[in-house]
């Protein structure tokens, strides 16, 4: 994803403070260094500390995990990005069933593909 965001190697990646190892591994992977976001007390991204990494930083790219199924007011996220023109990407390997201003974050396929893997587990155990 980050490669194919445009991610070369050198560039800086903010992402969440309160991460998961995949998630740096993965910027490593892709010959970048992550810069980390503190955390706010509902576990969310600190939008504040957001603003200031990414002028500090001068990051082009924002990778934000919804950790825990925890999502912060992406309105705001997408705002503060746009305005500096920073690549929103979004790792939502814990977002399944989340949402965020009363949308989900899934999109249908995922749903789909879950369905899908739970009917053919189904059939496997129980034929
Ligand atoms: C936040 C987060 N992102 C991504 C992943 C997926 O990691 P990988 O692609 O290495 O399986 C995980 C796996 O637990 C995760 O917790």
């Amino acid at each position: 994803m980050l490669l194919a965001a445009g991610v070369e190697p050198g560039d800086k990646v903010i992402t969440n403070g309160f991460t998961f190892a995949a998630v740096p591994s993965s910027i490593t992977h892709a010959g970048a260094s992550a810069v980390y976001v503190e955390t706010a007390e509902n576990y969310t991204i600190c939008l504040v500390d957001l603003e200031k990494k990414i002028a500090s930083s001068g990051a082009r790219y924002f990778m934000i995990s919804h950790m825990r199924g925890k999502v912060a007011d992406m309105d705001e996220v997408k705002r503060i990005c746009d305005n500096a023109g920073v690549v929103l990407l979004e790792d939502c390997a814990h977002s399944l069933g989340a949402g965020s201003q009363g949308k989900s974050l899934e999109h249908f396929l995922v749903r789909l593909w879950f369905v899908v893997v739970v009917v053919v587990i189904f059939f496997l155990f129980c034929s």
